[in-house]
């Protein structure tokens, strides 16, 4: 048994004892950067706020947001707040437009992520017993190496495969008899269609317990691994600004949406319009304020991550609910608020449909048009033409009825959608840039 098999104290201390330790760490965190850290200081100072204007943890909502904006004009490295010296790692998330964001990390970061993410595997049901099968890609991407520190912290067994190559992820799975696999679950999918073709049931394999995230899924697409794969299916939020994966995790005894580690991010919810604090149990933009990060703090980070703060259950934290939505990733048809993931739901409703999709927006004479390629499922792959256009019609007239936009569906032959081996692209957008 390793230490790291037993619940830690702190997940289990008092509401207040708590937001105690809380208020301490933001109050070092905010003097930390404000000293350390030039573009901090002009910005609080723009604002008219000191770190010692903190004195309860609601002032925090009278300092400025940092945005992923703030991250790339200061390209590469000017929000550290140590010596290049005190680095042991750097990480960079690639962004779809422009340069990349650059996070780094000293010892003690590195220490208190893996701690983190040990934790993480924990909950959700790992033990230092288990063999890990981490299929998150390695390198700038913070997926893998987080992962497998985490794993090694635990005291688990790690199987450092990576990303892609999915025929010998399906033979590692088979020989190496991994317990736990760590990766995005659409690449999941993907790896669950390999056993497929390979003519092996992916249910009699050793896997027990699936940890997925970097990517927004939903219920339903929950439901659809753990039928298929024969595994406990559990989410892990994070991102790499604010450290990487393992920043709020899913406990397997209630699988009921993430646990934020609160005693390392406080977390804060706004109005993305206004950037008012809403109240927990109102949905709108995850803001978090990290508390322990030497290299790089941040302060009141805007997610674009879509959730609702909720009150803790498996441990006195408070939970977030299962992200919607990137509001970047919102679309807007003809005035209708779309995320991929509500059409997700309507797809792995209709058990013809395979769930790899995706959605291309074009704009036709002003007007967008939404068209949905969607796979049927592979022992299908023959069903004539009238089945799949009764398939098309329908989940047309879902997404009508419950989204309330109209859009063109298009039901195509397994393989046509193409897989994704780490985040799955979920939209096309041909409309011309404004
Ligand atoms: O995706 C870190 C990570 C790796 C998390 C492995 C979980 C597992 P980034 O590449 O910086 O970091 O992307 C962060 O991914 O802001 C969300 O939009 C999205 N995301 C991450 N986890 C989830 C999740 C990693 N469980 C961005 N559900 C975040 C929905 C998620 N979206």
């Amino acid at each position: 048994m390793s230490p790291y098999d037993q619940i830690e104290p702190i997940e289990r201390a008092s509401a207040d004892a708590l937001r105690a330790l809380q208020l301490e760490r933001l109050q070092w965190t905010l003097r930390h950067a404000y000293q350390k850290v030039p573009h901090y200081r002009k910005k609080l100072d723009a604002a008219g706020v000191r770190p010692e204007d903190l004195k309860r943890l609601e002032d925090l909502a009278r300092f400025p947001f940092t945005t992923k904006h703030d991250l790339r004009e200061n390209y590469p490295f000017g929000m550290f707040a140590v010596p290049m010296d005190d680095l042991v790692r750097i990480h960079a998330s690639s962004g779809t437009t422009g340069k990349p964001t650059v996070v780094g990390y000293t010892q003690r970061d590195i220490d208190t992520w893996s701690d983190l993410m040990a934790r993480s595997i924990r909950a959700a049901g790992g033990r230092s017993t288990d063999k890990i099968h981490v299929a998150y890609g390695y390198g700038l991407f913070t997926g893998g190496l987080g992962a497998h520190y985490g794993g090694e912290r635990l005291g688990a067994t790690v199987i450092p495969v990576g990303g892609g190559m999915t025929e010998r992820q399906v033979q590692l799975i088979a020989d190496f008899r991994p317990d736990i696999i760590m990766v995005t679950p659409s690449y999941m999918l993907a790896i669950a269609d390999e056993f497929e073709r390979q003519g092996l049931d992916a249910r009699e394999s050793s896997l027990r317990i699936g940890i997925f995230g970097a990517e927004p899924w939903t219920d339903g697409m929950r439901e659809e691994i753990e039928r298929r794969m024969g595994l406990d299916a559990i989410d892990i939020y994070g991102l790499s600004e604010v450290m990487g994966p393992g920043v709020a995790q899913e406990c397997i005894e209630t699988k009921d949406g993430l646990t934020i580690w609160e005693d390392h991010f406080y977390p804060e919810i706004i109005d993305p319009a206004t950037g008012a604090v809403l109240p927990d149990g109102q949905p709108g933009e995850l803001v978090f304020t990290s508390l322990t990060k030497e290299a790089m703090p941040v302060i009141r980070y805007r997610t674009r991550d879509l959730t609702t703060l909720l009150p803790g259950t498996a441990r006195t934290m408070r939970r977030m609910a299962r992200i919607t939505g990137r509001s970047d990733d919102m679309l807007i048809i003809r005035g209708v608020n779309v995320f991929p993931t509500q059409i997700e739901e309507l797809i792995v409703k209709q058990p013809k449909l395979s769930p790899h999709y995706v959605l291309e927006v074009r704009r036709e004479e002003r007007l967008d048009e939404l068209t949905v390629i969607v796979e049927i499922r592979q022992d299908l792959a023959s069903a004539p033409t009238a089945e799949r256009d009764a398939e098309a019609k329908q989940l047309a007239h879902h997404i009508k009825s419950y989204i309330g936009v109209s859009s063109d569906v298009k039901v195509v032959d397994p393989g046509k959608v193409e897989r994704s081996q780490g985040k799955a692209k979920r939209v096309i957008d041909l409309r011309p840039k404004s």
